[in-house]
């Protein structure tokens, strides 16, 4: 791999570069669905063209298709020029073409896992890999069980040689918190803890990974981190888009499922937990653990939780179809496209400041921020109308898109009078750093073969978090009326907006 320093998009000043991973083989299962050819491929191609992958990297594509090695080189070549990050170049892609090897086959065939086998003997004699290899199952969580067996039965979870195995798993994990320790209990059997990589691609993003240098890079923003100056914190991941061709894999599951279980609570983990002895992974997963085992959806569930669909209506330009109507879709399905709840969290620091998470499709815009809302200043020495445009201060994380950082607070209107109105003071990613931000999988593949574990949630706080969502998901799936409909375009259901002004607040229009 052209890692020297000839390579013209190398950093110099990159501090990961003296740890690039020794020689691998990654083994992907899945390699023709969508997040191998969007989001897999593309990130082992820019780590390619950023001389992050080892020298001797190969890559192995298994799936149900009849295809030799040089077919699968053309999947992944033109799903390298479609959506990779990096521009192409052709000599970075010629190194990695020859690593590229393809195993046809299904789940369940030994013979398939004989040829996978023999082709990462191959690639370990020829790529001089020592016997390292990551086997990642981007696949239906339905067929782990058959996969992990398959590679215990040929005998490619034995470490040789002194190399190592690990593999990589996709949310979800589980739908609740028993078929979570369901899964867990079959990946367990067959691989170490600290063989399993669990992946919640939101760790892996710049600006998740920013919360942590905002909150403990600096003193001044510590002493506001709780019940005495925050309000209530307000998490939203908020898509403009509504489920595509995905019913297969959303109908049935759902917003709350979907993002809250895994994304929404990691982020309210990174914003509540404290102060962690280090960055080092048992370190920061015990302090997410902690602050998980103290938060629960408080009181009567009809008041502190919400739920929607959406229902047909604008977005934008384009007049788009209801959730119902959307291909593929049960005619009388109850998932719902728009979640909410109230956490509360059971500690000093946090005692009565509700945190409210609100995950939801075809909102008016795509964003995802973490937004502390501080209280009223307890004396303002104003009159009324001069304070009529002042809000609440607030400190806005904002994960995606705009990444960056902003304040708001207020400030004098020029003028005779004494005037205050609200402002804000932002931090924007691309107007402070000149480089651009790697995606989440390619820190997260390069952190697999580096075996540096901080940024995969472990099995732990996945049942963390199903403990603090199974009530709200048995509490709706007991109710006899649908999710409220709410209109695409808009910011969601009424009923959302209720159980906000139950607790004096109202919800952020980002
Ligand atoms: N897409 C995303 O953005 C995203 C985000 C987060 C997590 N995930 C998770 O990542 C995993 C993959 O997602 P995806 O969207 O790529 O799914 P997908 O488009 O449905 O692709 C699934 C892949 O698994 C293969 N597969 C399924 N059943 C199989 C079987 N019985 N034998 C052999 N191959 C089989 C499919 O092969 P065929 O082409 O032969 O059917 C395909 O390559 C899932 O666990 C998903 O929940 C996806």
């Amino acid at each position: 791999m052209p890692h020297s320093s000839n390579n013209p998009l190398r950093d110099p000043q990159d501090r990961r570069l003296p740890q690039i991973a020794g020689p691998c083989v990654l083994v992907i299962f899945g390699v023709t669905g969508d997040l191998s050819r969007k989001k897999l491929m593309p990130a082992v191609y820019d780590l390619a063209n950023r001389g992050m992958l080892p020298p001797g990297f190969g890559l192995v594509g298994f799936a149900r298709r009849d295809w030799q090695d040089q077919d699968f080189a053309k999947v992944v070549h033109d799903a390298v020029k479609e959506n990779s990050r990096t521009p192409f170049r052709e000599e970075v892609w010629e190194q990695l073409l020859e690593g590229i090897r393809f195993v046809p086959g299904t789940f369940d065939s030994d013979e398939s896992f004989d040829k996978l086998k023999d082709t990462i003997c191959e690639l370990d004699q020829a790529r001089g890999t020592g016997g390292n290899h990551a086997f990642y199952l981007s696949i239906p969580p339905s067929s782990f069980e058959v996969v992990v067996s398959q590679l215990k039965k040929h005998g490619l979870t034995e470490e040789e040689q002194g190399g190592w195995n690990r593999v990589v798993i996709e949310k979800p994990f589980g739908h609740d918190l028993e078929s979570a320790k369901e899964l867990n209990a079959v990946v367990s059997s067959l691989f170490e803890p600290q063989e399993v990589f669990r992946i919640d691609h939101y760790l892996g993003k710049e600006t998740v990974q920013n919360m942590l240098a905002l909150r403990f890079a600096n003193q001044m923003f510590e002493p506001l981190w709780n019940n005495h100056y925050v309000s209530h914190v307000q998490i939203t991941m908020a898509e403009d888009i509504g489920i595509g061709g995905r019913a297969g894999y959303y109908d049935g599951i759902g917003a709350a499922r979907d993002v809250i279980q895994n994304h929404l609570l990691q982020l309210l983990a990174l914003t509540a937990m404290e102060e962690p002895t280090s960055f080092e992974a048992s370190q920061l997963r015990a302090e997410k653990q902690k602050v998980l085992a103290a938060a629960h959806v408080p009181g009567d569930l009809s008041q502190t939780t919400a739920r929607g669909q959406y229902c047909a209506g604008w977005q934008g330009a384009q007049q788009v179809k209801g959730y119902l109507e959307e291909d593929g879709v049960d005619a009388g399905s109850s998932t719902e496209t728009f979640a909410a709840i109230r956490v509360d969290i059971d500690n000093r620091r946090w005692a009565g400041v509700p945190f409210y998470l609100r995950a939801a499709k075809r909102m008016p815009r795509r964003v995802t921020e973490v937004a502390l809302s501080f209280k009223r200043a307890p004396h303002l020495p104003f009159t009324a109308t001069d304070t009529e445009e002042l809000g609440t201060n607030a400190l806005v994380m904002r994960i995606q898109p705009d990444e960056g950082v902003t304040l708001r607070f207020g400030a004098k209107v020029p003028g005779t009078q004494m005037e205050i109105r609200e402002v804000s003071m932002d931090f924007a990613y691309g107007g402070s750093f000149t480089e651009s931000s790697p995606e989440a999988y390619e820190r997260l593949i390069l952190d697999v073969m580096l075996g540096d574990a901080p940024l995969f949630p472990q099995q732990e706080e996945v049942e963390l978090s199903w403990s603090i969502l199974d009530p709200v998901l048995e509490h709706w799936a007991a109710q006899p009326d649908q999710p409220e409909p709410y209109e695409s375009g808009t910011w969601g259901p009424q009923n959302a907006v209720d159980m906000l002004a139950r607790d004096g607040f109202a919800w952020r229009r980002p």
